[in-house]
């Protein structure tokens, strides 16, 4: 098979794709022959320059603004999406926010904010995916799948995280969101998955990674002894959105260097 057409005359929509991993499965996925939508809500010119890095690279991409909170703004989202293409085959739920705070000092305000993109902004893509398969049908030239939807949530779906309880009680929801989706649509051979990244470098967690001191302390815990690529995502969600992984459904890949495997324990315990 020819890997750079896996997912040829497919139509993907890829949320917070202006900046870090989301950009960086826009451009793979662009890259396996997709068509990408390249959704942000604040940085347009950084969308712009994604889908211009798409199209110089031979593929079709365009920007859609929408803030994934919010109702109408993501069902005007896939109108317009549809509109353009027909439909879409994928979903990557992508977009994703901190607020940090220790926890007798969060706000509801910051409690509200992380789980509104990074929970029920889940859920409000997902739904208006899934109700574009159904009216779609299934096309078996393009996909032996009705849909594809793609959570990115984070080993804290797992981890315990001081300091982060919204984004950990976010992230854990999508894990339960993901599978119970699942579930309810694999009869209708909707495959839905998540992929939990480890610590990725980019802008969410430059404060860590970006003294020595923070790069020290975060390779302590990464059995693998480097810090993630955005690449090294966005690999997994091609193969993730394609007939490759057609039998895999409800499941979450980790792929964080080994940062599940209780790192501290190789020298203690
Ligand atoms: N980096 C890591 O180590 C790591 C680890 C585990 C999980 N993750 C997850 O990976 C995902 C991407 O994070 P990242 O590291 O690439 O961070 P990032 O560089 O800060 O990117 C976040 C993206 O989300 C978009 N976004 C934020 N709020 C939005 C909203 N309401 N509507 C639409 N888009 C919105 C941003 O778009 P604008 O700038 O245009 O607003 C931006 O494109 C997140 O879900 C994050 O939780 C990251």
């Amino acid at each position: 098979m020819d890997n750079n057409a896996v997912l040829e005359g497919q139509r993907a929509l890829v949320t917070g794709a202006s900046s870090g991993i989301g950009k960086s499965i826009a451009l793979g996925l662009a890259g396996a022959g997709a068509k990408v939508v390249v959704n942000y809500r604040a940085g347009g010119d950084k969308a712009a320059q994604v889908v211009e890095e798409i199209k110089d690279s031979g593929g079709e991409a365009f920007a859609i603004q929408a803030d994934v909170s919010s109702e109408s703004e993501v069902q005007e989202m896939f109108r317009q999406a549809v509109q353009a293409w027909g439909s879409i085959d994928i979903l990557v739920n992508n977009a994703g926010v901190q607020k940090d705070a220790p926890f007798h000092e969060m706000t509801l305000e910051q409690w509200n904010a992380a789980l509104a993109v990074d929970l029920t902004g889940q859920f409000l893509c997902s739904r208006e995916a899934v109700r574009e398969f159904k009216r779609r049908g299934m096309v078996p030239q393009i996909s032996r799948a009705l849909g594809k939807i793609i959570a990115i949530s984070s080993v804290h779906d797992t981890i315990p995280w001081a300091g982060h309880a919204n984004y950990t009680a976010a992230k854990g929801g999508v894990k339960m969101l993901m599978k119970s989706i699942a579930q309810e649509l694999a009869p209708e051979h909707i495959r839905v998955n998540a992929i939990s990244p480890g610590a990725i470098k980019t802008d969410i967690n430059k404060s860590v990674w970006g003294t020595p001191e923070g790069m020290e302390g975060l390779l302590k815990l990464v059995p693998a002894g480097r810090i993630g690529e955005v690449e090294d995502i966005a690999k997994a969600v091609v193969w993730l959105a394609s007939d490759e992984s057609d039998y895999m459904t409800g499941e979450t890949l980790y792929i964080d260097g080994g940062m599940m495997l209780y790192p501290s324990f190789r020298t203690g315990g």
